[in-house]
């Protein structure tokens, strides 16, 4: 608590020195105690991203010895802005508060990771999930139904336990698995689409789903390819 104590005044002491100006009132000792709060929140959650990336580490590890081959190109990671929390709070209908952060949103803590297969997501998810300290809170199939739009992957969304000090957390997580192929099309209509709801994107839906399809064609194409070539040694 001390020690609380005098990082709040050390922040305060901050915040008066950026944003004070001339002024030398001192900032609300609430609204420090929030912004205290929001960020050992956002500990919180990159601490979930370090273990949840690591165990899809070490399972990428281990099949890499063992079988030979790298279920998983790459892993992303990322939490979410506090500008982004606050507007999804705001058009949930939530108040913008710390508490409603872990109550009302699943995404703040975000994992990407991309195989090069269509098998490896399922591979990925199913090895995941079988541990016994990872609790799935939900499952999005965007693979086997794809969005309108055309839009491919496979969303958990996950709880683990975090272990601090003095109390374990539980602390979730998004992951979005998906192939290099959905990954390129994703990033793809993400920059055109940005932001942008104008006629024109309207027009061009079509013309991004047939690639989304093309796409996906590939995918199947490039598994049965490599089915082919590498048959997969029984577990
Ligand atoms: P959000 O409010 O966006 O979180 O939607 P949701 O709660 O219904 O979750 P959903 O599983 O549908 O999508 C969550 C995330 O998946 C988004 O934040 C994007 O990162 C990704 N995503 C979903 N749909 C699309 C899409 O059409 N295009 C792209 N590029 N990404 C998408
Ligand atoms: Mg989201």
């Amino acid at each position: 608590e001390q020690f609380r104590e005098s990082k709040l005044a050390e922040r305060q002491a901050t915040l008066k020195d950026f944003f004070g100006g001339n002024d030398q009132k001192e900032l609300p000792g609430e609204l420090l105690r929030r912004m205290f709060q929001f960020e050992e929140l956002m500990i919180k959650y990159r601490s979930a991203i370090r273990e949840v990336t690591t165990k899809l580490e070490i399972l990428n590890d281990e099949l890499s010895s063992s079988r030979e081959r790298n279920p998983i190109e790459s892993i992303q990671s990322r939490v979410k802005r506090p500008y982004s929390i606050a507007k999804k709070l705001r058009k949930q209908g939530k108040p913008v508060t710390v508490e409603s952060i872990s109550d009302s949103l699943n995404d703040v803590a975000g994992i990407r990771v991309i195989c090069p297969f269509i098998n490896d997501i399922y591979d990925v998810a199913d090895m995941l999930l079988r541990q016994d300290d990872v609790k799935l809170v939900s499952k999005k199939d965007y693979i086997k139904n794809p969005k309108e739009n055309g839009y491919r992957s496979l969303h958990l969304v996950i709880e683990i336990p975090v272990f601090f000090s003095t109390q374990k957390e539980m602390v979730r997580v998004e992951i979005q698995i998906r192939t290099v192929a959905m990954d390129f099309w994703a990033s793809l209509e993400h920059q055109i689409r940005y932001k942008n709801d104008s006629a024109e994107v309207r027009e061009i839906a079509d013309e991004l789903k047939e690639c989304a399809d093309i796409i996906a064609q590939t995918d199947l194409k490039m598994q049965q390819l490599r089915q082919r070539m590498l048959p997969d040694v029984p577990r």
